[in-house]
């Protein structure tokens, strides 16, 4: 929040060194980007990233006088100690609700902006003259119709994206159900508060004075708020990971829109930047869930009967393995393809896994990673966690890439994976997560699927017909207990 703050009081700058120096900053935002694109490269990236914003604020704080160095440098303190205990803290697993909070803070901070410049706009510059074409310093001076349709998107995509991103929040911590909430006329009641937001900024844009702007803009932000929270309280289930990034996606067009305001190149690249990435992320989360990008934020995903708590009902026979019984067939294996999911995430298993994979191979034994798009409960969940592990980046593929080799694989290895394997998403038009491509895991010869217990589901809620395939032998533990008991068994 203070960067933006910060970055923001730069105003109409004429100073080509502080052109020069944003655009070397957007440049190095755009290389951390294509770094961040790998897990090879990411390392790289997060350093270009960290670079490109402290060339960006130290610009800012030199060449402008903004406020009193001390403040700052107390603020940069007390912010930076803040993101380091919470970087520290934070479990992999909480990495989502972690990104939402922060969604939160960057669209209060294009709030706040928003509104320090409509009380203050002296300070930022964006005061002109009152003929029609700004230019007779003779005459009153006010804020231009442009620079109130800039603030006015600013406030209403931060106030959305603040409140959107604290329902989301609250939903992805546990802090209130994930189930989506459905209001009657849900869909008129938003689409009536997204005109009246609109309305109301055409009309603060021709207003003049503070007593005609004043109320327009107060009930432009309080709509706003509201409707970042309708919004989100339908959206539930699976379609979660799709509104964190969405959300990513208006807090960089807030910050683009406050960038105009402000005149500031900097923030508008890296607006952009934050805004496109965040939307094309949405998109290929939707395509791997097989779902429009419509009916994600449409919301009343995973509301019908049955949707949750599907492990219930009547119990169905199925065949349950020990670790020796595991170890013995793996063994015997020509190709292995294990498929992690948010379980192996949960277990802390990555470590064991590879030990396993490691001696597996010494035997001569093929193995290779599946990983789906939404598996765990971030984009690159599997990837990161594999990678921590030390597990080399060609053994790993992409569901396009492994899911015609399951035909020829002896073994699918399931290790807390569920709905990323639930055929269901095939076969049953009525399940919530029907659609989104899974795992061909039952053309494998033998599948071993470990869980803690029957009655766990998946994320989506739903009962999986592979545990009781003839080939399928449950393995119930937590997930790391078992595999260190098959390097046990193995070795
Ligand atoms: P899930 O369908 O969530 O299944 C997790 C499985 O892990 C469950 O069967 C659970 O059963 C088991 N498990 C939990 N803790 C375990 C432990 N300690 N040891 C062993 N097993 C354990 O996982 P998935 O297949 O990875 O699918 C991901 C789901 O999350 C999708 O529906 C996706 O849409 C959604 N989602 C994804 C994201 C992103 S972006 N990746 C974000 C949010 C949501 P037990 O409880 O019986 O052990």
């Amino acid at each position: 929040m203070f960067s933006l703050l910060a970055a923001g009081a730069e105003v109409g700058t004429v100073n080509p060194w502080v052109a020069v120096a944003y655009l070397v900053a957007g440049v190095l935002f755009i290389l951390a980007l294509r770094g961040l694109s790998s897990p090879a490269t990411s390392r790289a990236g997060n350093r270009f990233g960290m670079l490109g914003m402290l060339i960006a604020v130290v610009t800012t704080l030199v060449t402008h006088d903004i406020a009193n160095i001390v403040e700052i440098g107390v603020a940069i303190f007390i912010g930076g100690a803040f993101g380091l205990v919470v970087a520290r803290r934070i479990a992999m697993t909480q990495m989502p609700e972690l990104v939402a909070a922060f969604h939160s803070l960057v669209g209060l901070a294009a709030v706040l902006v928003g509104w320090a410049a409509y009380l203050n706009p002296g300070a930022f510059g964006l005061l002109v003259p009152m003929d029609t074409i700004g230019t007779d310093y003779s005459l009153p001076m006010q804020i231009s119709a442009v620079s109130k349709i800039e603030m006015g998107l600013g406030i209403a995509i931060g106030a959305i994206t603040f409140s959107g991103s604290v329902i989301a929040f609250a939903k992805l911590s546990g802090k209130m159900s994930g189930a989506p909430i459905l209001l009657p006329m849900r869909h008129v009641i938003n689409l009536g508060t997204l005109v009246a937001i609109i309305v109301l900024t055409a009309l603060f844009a021709m207003a003049t004075g503070p007593e005609e702007t004043f109320p327009l803009i107060v009930g432009l932000t309080v709509l706003a708020f509201a409707i970042g929270f309708l919004l989100i309280i339908p959206i539930g289930g699976a379609d979660m990971p799709v509104v964190v990034s969405m959300l990513n996606s208006y807090s960089g067009w807030a910050a683009a829109a406050m960038g105009f305001t402000l005149g500031n190149t900097a923030m508008i690249i890296t607006g952009a930047l934050v805004g496109s990435s965040g939307a094309i992320l949405s998109y290929i989360m939707c395509r791997a869930m097989n779902r429009s990008f419509i009916s994600v934020i449409a919301g009343g995903f995973g509301a019908e009967d049955g949707a949750q708590g599907g492990g219930g009902g009547e119990q169905r026979p199925y065949k349950s393995g020990s670790a020796e019984d595991a170890a013995f067939m793996l063994e015997q294996a020509e190709k292995v393809i294990v498929i992690p999911g948010y379980g192996m995430a949960v277990a802390q298993a990555q470590h064991a896994l590879r030990e396993m994979t490691d001696i597996l191979e010494e035997k001569g034994v093929d193995v290779k990673f599946a990983i789906h798009p939404v598996a765990g409960r971030m984009p690159g969940h599997m990837n990161v966690l594999l990678a921590e592990a030390n597990v080399s980046y060609d053994k790993v593929f992409e569901l396009e890439d492994i899911n015609s080799e399951f035909a020829q694989a002896d073994v699918a290895f399931i290790i807390g994976a569920n709905d990323v394997v639930n055929p269901a998403a095939k076969t049953d038009k009525s399940s919530p997560i029907y659609g989104m491509p899974v795992f061909d895991v039952d053309k494998a010869k033998q599948v071993f699927f470990i869980k803690r217990s029957m009655g766990g589901v998946g994320y989506a809620g739903v009962d999986n017909d592979v545990f009781y395939m003839d080939q399928t032998m449950m393995l119930l533990s937590d997930a790391k207990k078992m595999v260190e008991e098959i390097v046990k068994s193995l070795d």
